[in-house]
């Protein structure tokens, strides 16, 4: 019996959230049971993905500076090997812009044998912020998701061995460049080599932060995290840290986050695509 397979990089939840509603709409149509597989952590990535006929994929990633996350693209080109699988993109964003991310996606997935019947870009909260997307996804985006998961739906049961048609969505699928986050003056803001800190004396030793890095970046100094590898800014450990006491001090992170909450205030969109429309 076929499934629908749900692959996602989710490190602080909002795209999980996210696809797991979508394969939920398709699978109460479908009656196909889900499956979810997580790339997010190192661990995780040691695994492939196994695909077998039939099988609906669903993938699903958040938008890093207007592309798919950078630290991801290997796993994401390595661990698609599909056989002309019926799938749909989707990417999570905060409320700036997606970019090329969906299209870079669809790429990915169209050059790894994957068919895309639907592609989706929805807004989640800006992890950066307390503001930025916070309410998202609401009423109306969860409306709009379910209508277009059967539309998905209608879609692949009107194909019956046919070659599915390229699907269009906005963006570059081969794209050269990464947005370049600015300050509030609109210069640009360097931040790459930002990391967290820990206020030691307020951490109530948990634990709840050292195993959810996904660069593996976190280790356990006396029950303390000590931040000691690549940081790709996800936020996990700060936004789950239960005392609060993982910050950023950056002054360009913070100022870009100023510039952000400037200027991306009003809420955008979520934007669809099913081929052929
Ligand atoms: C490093 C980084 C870069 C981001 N770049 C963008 C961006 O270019 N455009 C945007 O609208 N949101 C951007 N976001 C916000 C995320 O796409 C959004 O918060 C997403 O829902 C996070 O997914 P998760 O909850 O599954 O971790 C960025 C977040 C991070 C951590
Ligand atoms: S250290 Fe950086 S990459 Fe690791 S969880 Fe924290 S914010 Fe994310
Ligand atoms: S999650 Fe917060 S309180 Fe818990 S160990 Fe980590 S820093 Fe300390």
């Amino acid at each position: 019996m076929s499934k629908i397979k749900v692959c996602y990089f989710s490190p602080t939840g909002g795209t999980l959230q996210v696809a797991k509603h979508l394969a939920e709409s398709m699978s109460k149509i479908l009656c196909a049971e889900v499956e979810y597989h997580s790339y997010t952590l190192p661990k995780e990535r040691e695994v492939m993905p196994v695909f077998d006929a039939g099988d609906i994929i669903i993938w699903a990633t958040p938008v890093y500076a207007g592309r798919i996350p950078n630290k991801t693209l290997d796993y994401v080109r390595n661990s698609i090997h599909a056989d002309g699988n019926l799938s749909v993109a989707l990417v999570t964003f905060g409320n700036r812009a997606y970019d090329n991310a969906l299209a870079e996606l669809v790429g990915l997935m169209e050059d790894g044998g994957m068919q895309t019947v639907g592609a989706a870009a929805m807004v989640t909260r800006h992890v950066f912020s307390d503001t930025l997307g916070a309410s998202r996804p609401n009423k109306d985006d969860i409306f709009a998701l379910e209508n277009f998961a059967a539309k998905v739906v209608e879609k692949i049961q009107s194909f019956s061995n046919d070659k599915v048609p390229a699907i269009k969505v906005s963006g570059e699928s081969h794209p050269d460049k990464y947005y370049t986050p600015l300050k509030s003056t609109n210069a640009p803001a360097s931040f790459l080599k930002a990391k967290p800190s820990c206020d030691s004396e307020r951490c109530i030793r948990c634990g709840k932060c050292l195993n959810i890095c996904p660069m593996g970046s976190i280790s356990n100094v006396g029950g303390v995290p000590m931040f000691d590898g690549i940081c790709i800014k996800c936020q996990a450990c700060r936004l789950k840290c239960p005392a609060q006491v993982i910050a950023f001090t950056d002054p360009d992170y913070h100022s870009h986050i100023a510039m952000l909450e400037q200027n991306f205030s009003s809420p955008k969109q979520a934007e669809f695509y099913i081929v052929g429309e």
